[in-house]
């Protein structure tokens, strides 16, 4: 029998290769998709499967992440109680990626997915590859085997598998070009104040230059396109808002978090490039949308945000969000300016071509209308509740 892992060359995912073994799987592939996690990472993956003995297949996805993904969760404020949803929008991509392995070096008689049975990530992949690639069976071996860490960890040493650092990192991390999450260890107790040490993209804001980082984002249609008038695509402006803004300190959260299955956790994240990008996206919307367009679009914004977090990218509503969000950020186009100060993020000025805004209408000192036509719609402002404070003191 033949499998296809999707493979990460964590704890979690090493573990299912002996363990598909011992249940008759005797073909095991592996697959990694890379959407920008640590090199070293990949690098590890890609021996340990060889040790096992897995055909293994790497699959670079970091342009398709940061052009279609990424710029999604921009367009849309990706925002989920605090959290840019950077995890999230990658299982999607990571599931396609693997579903299309498997049509293309199958048949396989099963899928195979690392995830444990209490997180998000499990519907988000299994949804993915069930989308992607239908029929083919999925197997979560974890979550079948009902393992905790240590028991994963005691399997590994009875079997030989090879996951020396796993045993030492104390910390669950996934990480990506949109972010890094860190979880598990002594971080579980939501009163247990993060150390210094988990942190990998940021500097402290105490540690972060004692000179202000100013810069000006131009977008184009929704999208980050420049960076101080340097040109880049999405991938090299994502990949470089993240070492500005980490260096300054910004992109730290640390939050407790609702999951799917009811569970509240405490996350803590590490999105320097995401928050100074969001940051300045929303600053340019609001320079060009109405207000009851800016109030709708928050609802879509969270409404977006919640469908991902689910793993339901391809919902219809998904789709039509979509065409809302794409619609209007045909006009977020212009320029924002930002000053980037130990752990503070400032918007210093924004413009646009398509700003719905007028100095001379706004200002004090132009008369562009005449200000007395306005005495007849202020005098009946406020009828309904001027009514009903009549009727309560009447009571
Ligand atoms: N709580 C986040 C989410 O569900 C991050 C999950 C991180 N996953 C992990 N295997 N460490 O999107």
């Amino acid at each position: 029998m033949k499998a296809l892992v999707v493979y990460s060359g964590g704890l979690d995912t090493t573990v299912c290769i002996p363990a598909l073994r011992e249940i008759g799987f005797d073909a095991i592939s592996t697959v990694t998709v890379d959407v920008g996690q640590p090199q070293a990472d990949i690098a590890s993956a890609a021996r340990r499967a060889s040790l096992l003995g897995a055909d293994h297949h790497l699959i670079d996805a970091k342009q398709e992440f940061a052009s279609e993904y990424c710029s999604a969760a921009i367009a849309f404020n990706a925002d989920y109680f605090g959290y840019p949803l950077s995890t999230a929008i990658a299982r999607p991509l990571i599931a396609k990626k693997a579903a299309q392995a498997a049509l293309s070096h199958g048949p396989f008689d099963a899928i195979v997915h690392g995830c444990t049975g209490k997180g998000n990530d499990q519907f988000r992949i299994e949804f993915g590859l069930r989308l992607h690639a239908p029929g083919i069976p999925i197997r979560a071996l974890i979550r079948e085997k009902n393992w905790t860490r240590s028991e994963e960890i005691a399997y590994a040493e009875k079997v030989g598998a090879p996951i020396e650092q796993s045993k030492t990192k104390i910390w669950s991390i996934d990480e990506n070009l949109w972010g890094r999450s860190i979880e598990g260890g002594q971080l579980e107790d939501p009163n247990y104040e993060p150390p210094e040490e988990i942190f990998q993209w940021t500097k402290s804001p105490q540690n972060a230059p004692d000179q202000p980082l100013e810069c000006t984002i131009h977008f184009d249609s929704g999208m980050p396109v420049a960076l101080d008038d340097k040109k880049m695509n999405p991938l090299e402006i994502i990949t470089f808002a993240n070492r500005i803004a980490g260096e300054n300190g910004i992109g730290r959260i640390d939050i407790m978090e609702d999951r799917m299955i009811g569970l509240k956790v405490r996350e803590n994240y590490e999105c320097p490039g995401a928050v100074l990008l969001i940051s300045a996206h929303r600053a340019l919307e609001s320079l060009v949308t109405a207000a009851h367009e800016r109030r709708f679009k928050a609802v879509v914004d969270a409404e977006w945000a919640d469908l991902v977090y689910r793993g339901l990218w391809g919902d219809p509503l998904f789709e039509d969000l979509s065409a809302f969000c794409a619609s209007i950020q045909k006009r977020v186009t212009g320029s924002v300016k930002m000053k980037l100060y130990k752990g503070s993020l400032t918007v210093l000025g924004r413009t646009s071509p398509n700003a719905l805004y007028s100095e001379a209408d706004a200002s004090f000192d132009d008369n562009t209308f005449d200000q007395s036509a306005m005495t007849g719609m202020v005098q009946t402002h406020g009828m309904a509740s001027l009514l009903y404070a009549r009727l309560k003191q009447k009571k």
